[in-house]
């Protein structure tokens, strides 16, 4: 069976590919029209995708019934009202990369609070000396969302760090792997907290959640981590916040466009507090492996009709 994969997906998974029955065809995932022709050229029927977004036209011109296989947990990218309609099934990665997501949250919040960034560009440019740091044990972790992922920083970030784990939830579940303190109210939250760490599903209503009437609830001083989507953040208002003082830094790994470009002039490259990430949360050798695994055996289950062992987004189930 062939399948059509964005060339960075056939890269970062290429013994996984290659050891398996399907016969995989790269193609530029940035550039619909490649990405479609190599449809064309194979005749797939099943295309792996990573979190590029594609017009209309380019579901519109799959064979109805092909699988959208998104190579990762969030399908913000994948129109799913779309998809259905074509007749298109879309499949995910769920549990594939929660470890490794959460160990980037806490290696960019490290990298933030202890200028390991600024740090190295010191020593290769032959200075010395550092701004003191910031201990996180001892620090009240604000967590917006409490899916697998934040579940696992929390873990990690209370038996590794000391840290006091709150969490944003309207109605607080009964159970916790570690003591939370639930907030229910959104700015109690910020404002109680003295890094905030986003983890919220890329919904339309939740386009730029934190955004500048937010960020001014955020405790003076806070830090702001993201590794979840760009789209849940206002980034000009971000960067405001970050240049005014009022959030002594932010660690950011998602962003709207990506790559990165600045909105309205606001760059958040020009700023010194804040350490940047190129969408790099899942990618590790263990995730990796994990999501090739959880796509191979969607392939499986599409290539033996056996439609009912499809790990399908909640949407589509
Ligand atoms: C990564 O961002 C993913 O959604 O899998």
């Amino acid at each position: 069976m062939n399948v059509v994969i964005a060339e960075d997906l056939l890269k970062r998974s290429a013994a996984e590919w290659q050891a398996s029955p399907f016969t995989f065809t790269g193609a530029d995932g940035k550039d619909p029209e490649a990405m479609g022709q190599a449809v064309k050229q194979t005749g797939a029927r099943a295309l792996v995708l990573g979190t590029n977004r594609y017009p209309d036209a380019f579901y519109e011109s799959l064979e109805r019934g092909t699988l959208i296989q998104r190579y990762g947990v969030g399908y913000d990218s994948i129109p799913l009202d779309l998809c259905r309609r074509l007749g298109h099934v879309v499949g995910y990665t769920p549990g594939a990369l929660d470890g490794a997501v959460a160990e980037h949250t806490l290696a960019l919040m490290l990298a933030m609070t202890r200028h390991v960034c600024t740090g190295d560009q010191k020593v290769r440019s032959g200075a010395w000396g550092l701004e003191a740091g910031v201990d996180l044990e001892g620090l009240e972790l604000g967590l917006l969302g409490w899916g697998p992922i934040a579940r696992r920083v929390a873990v990690m970030a209370h038996h590794g760090f000391g840290m006091k784990v709150k969490v944003y939830r309207r109605t607080p579940p009964s159970d916790a792997p570690v003591p939370v303190t639930w907030v229910a109210d959104l700015k109690t939250l910020v404002g109680e907290s003295d890094v905030i760490s986003l983890h919220l599903k890329s919904v339309p209503e939740l386009r730029r959640v934190v955004n500048a009437e937010l960020f001014a609830s955020f405790r003076k001083g806070s830090r702001f981590v993201n590794t979840a989507r760009g789209a849940l953040v206002d980034e000009g208002a971000l960067h405001d916040a970050l240049a005014s003082g009022h959030l002594a830094g932010a660690a950011i790994d998602v962003f709207e466009k990506e790559p990165y470009v600045p909105v309205d002039g606001k760059d958040l490259r020009l700023l010194p507090t804040v350490v940047l990430a190129p969408h790099a949360g899942s990618n590790t050798r263990g995730a990796n492996r994990a999501m090739a695994h959880a796509c191979l055996r969607n392939l499986g289950a599409l290539r033996d009709g056996r439609f009912g062992d499809l790990v399908l987004v909640p949407e589509m189930r």
